[in-house]
C-alpha cells in the first residue's frame, strides 16, 4: 500500500508527518512510503535521508493514487475530495473547526483518523499527538517569555549583589502547563500555578511548583478534562487570581476546555496591574485567548497602570511548529504507531473493534463517525449563513495573521 507524506503547505507550519526513523518503521510494516520532495527540509531532514530510510521521493504526491495520506495540519476540502474512496488519512484534523473538510472527507468515502480523538488511555499514549505537541508548546512558551524578560530567571549571588529569581505564574496545568512549570524551574525561576482540576495540585508539586489554592470549587469533567466555569465563577476566579498575577514577572496561560473557546482568565486590567517589563505568554491565543486582547502571532505592549512602562503580551501561534525537529520526531512517531496498530501484512485495515481505532476515526464509508462532529455538522447545515449552509451569511471577520509587533 502506498503511504504519502506531503510537504505541509500552511503558512508557519514546519513540521512533517514522517521522519527517516518512522519511514523505516513504516517500510518494516510492508508499506511503500512516498515522500514529497522537500517535505522534511524545515524539520532538518533532506530527501537523501528519506531515500536511505527506504522512501521514494516524488516531486508531487498523486493524491488519487495514495492508499494512506499522513499529514500534520488539517486537510483542506479540495485535498480531501482528491483522495480515492477507501483511502485512509491520519493527522490532526481539528474536527470542531474544520467542518467543511470533515464533510468533504465523508463525501469522498475517506476513512480519516483525527489524532485529536486518540483516547487518553495508557495503551494509546504513544499515538497521542495532543500530548506530544503540548509538551513542545509548553517548553517553547517559557523560552519565548525568557527571551523577552529584561531580567534573569535564576537566582544569582554575585560579588556585585544578589539577583532574586524571576517569579513565574502558570495558569492551566495540563500537559503544556506542566511542561512550562518544569522548564521554568530548570531555568531557575520560582514557579507557582493554578488549575481548576483537583488532581493538578499534586502534579504542580511534583514538578517543583507551588500550587495556588483559590476559594473556588473544582471543575472536572470526564477523562480528566476541565469543565467550563459559569460566568459568575469565572469572574470570581479572575478576581482571586488578580493579586497573584500582579506579583508575577512572567505569566504563562495554557488553560483550555475541550470543544470550547479558551476561558478568559486574565483581563486587560490585570495585565496593566503587573510591573513594567513583565511578560505574558498566552498559549491559548489561537483558540480565543486566556488573556484579554492577546492576538495570535503578535507581541503587544500594554501600558502599565502606574504609567511607568509596559507589559509585553505575547499571543503565541504555531508554538509546536517553532521547534519542528523535535515536534516532528514525536508527531511522526504518533502517526507511525497508529498506522502500525492498523496494519497487518503490509495492509492498513482498521479494526473498529479496537477502541483506539474506533474512537480516533472521524469519517468512514461516507459517514461522520465522531458523534459530536456529526452533530456540529448537522447544526451548521441548519444555520443560515454558515459555511456549507443553504443561505449565505455575513463575511467572516478577518483575524490577524502577521508576526508584526503592535502597540495597544
Ligand atoms: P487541556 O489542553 O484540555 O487544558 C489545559 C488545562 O487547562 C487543563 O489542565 C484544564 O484543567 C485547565 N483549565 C481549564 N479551564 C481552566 C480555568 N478556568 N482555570 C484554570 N485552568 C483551567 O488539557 P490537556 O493538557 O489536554 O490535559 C487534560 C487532561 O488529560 C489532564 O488531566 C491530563 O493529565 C490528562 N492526560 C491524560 C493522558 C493519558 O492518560 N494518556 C495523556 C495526556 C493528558
Amino acid at each position: 500500500m502506498k503511504v504519502g507524506i506531503a510537504r505541509e503547505c500552511r503558512e508557519g507550519e514546519r513540521r512533517v508527518a514522517a521522519t527517516p526513523e518512522t519511514v523505516k518503521q513504516l517500510a518494516g510494516l510492508g508499506l511503500d512510503v512516498l515522500v514529497e520532495s522537500g517535505a522534511g527540509a524545515p524539520a532538518g531532514h533532506g530527501d537523501d535521508e528519506y531515500r536511505a530510510a527506504g522512501a521514494r521521493i516524488v516531486p508531487k504526491l498523486d493524491l488519487a493514487n495514495l492508499d494512506v495520506f499522513a499529514h500534520v495540519r488539517p486537510l483542506d476540502p479540495a485535498t480531501a475530495a482528491a483522495l480515492h474512496r477507501g483511502a485512509v488519512t491520519v493527522g490532526l484534523a481539528a474536527p470542531s473547526s474544520e467542518l467543511p473538510t470533515v464533510s468533504a472527507l465523508a463525501e469522498a468515502g475517506v476513512t480519516s483518523f483525527a489524532l485529536e480523538l486518540v483516547p487518553r488511555i495508557s495503551r494509546a499514549q504513544s499515538m497521542d499527538a495532543l500530548t506530544s505537541q503540548a509538551l513542545v508548546a509548553g517548553y517553547r512558551c517559557v523560552l519565548e517569555a525568557a527571551i523577552r524578560l529584561p531580567r534573569f530567571f535564576p537566582l544569582y549571588m554575585t560579588a556585585a549583589g544578589t539577583i532574586p529569581p524571576a517569579r513565574v505564574l502558570v495558569l492551566g496545568v495540563g500537559v503544556a502547563g506542566l511542561q512550562a512549570i518544569g522548564t521554568a524551574k530548570r531555568l531557575g525561576a520560582r514557579v507557582s500555578a493554578n488549575d481548576i482540576r483537583p488532581a493538578s495540585a499534586e502534579e504542580v508539586a511534583s514538578m517543583g511548583g507551588t500550587f495556588i489554592r483559590l476559594d473556588l470549587e473544582t471543575a472536572e469533567a470526564s477523562g480528566g478534562y476541565a469543565r467550563e466555569l459559569t460566568a459568575d465563577r469565572g469572574a470570581l476566579q479572575r478576581r482571586l487570581l488578580a493579586p497573584h498575577v500582579a506579583q508575577a514577572d512572567v505569566l504563562i496561560t495554557t488553560a483550555a476546555v475541550p470543544g470550547r473557546r479558551a476561558p478568559l482568565l486574565v483581563t486587560r486590567d490585570m495585565v496593566q496591574g503587573m510591573r513594567p517589563g513583565s511578560v505574558v505568554v498566552d498559549l491559548a491565543a489561537e483558540s480565543g485567548g486566556n488573556v484579554e486582547g492577546s492576538v495570535p502571532g503578535m507581541d503587544l505592549h500594554v501600558p502599565t497602570a502606574d504609567g511607568q512602562g509596559s507589559v509585553t503580551l505575547v499571543g503565541l501561534k504555531d508554538a509546536a511548529s517553532a521547534m519542528p525537529a523535535d515536534a516532528s520526531r514525536l508527531y511522526a512517531k504518533n502517526v507511525a504507531n497508529l498506522l502500525a496498530l492498523m496494519t497487518r501484512k503490509g495492509v492498513v485495515a482498521p479494526d473498529f473493534d479496537d477502541e483506539v481505532v474506533a474512537e480516533t476515526c472521524l469519517t468512514h464509508d461516507g459517514a461522520v463517525r465522531h458523534a459530536a462532529t456529526a452533530e456540529a455538522l448537522a447544526a451548521l447545515r441548519d444555520r443560515p449563513g454558515a459555511p456549507g449552509a443553504a443561505t449565505p451569511g455575513p463575511e467572516a471577520p478577518i483575524t490577524p495573521e502577521s508576526e508584526n509587533e503592535g502597540v495597544v
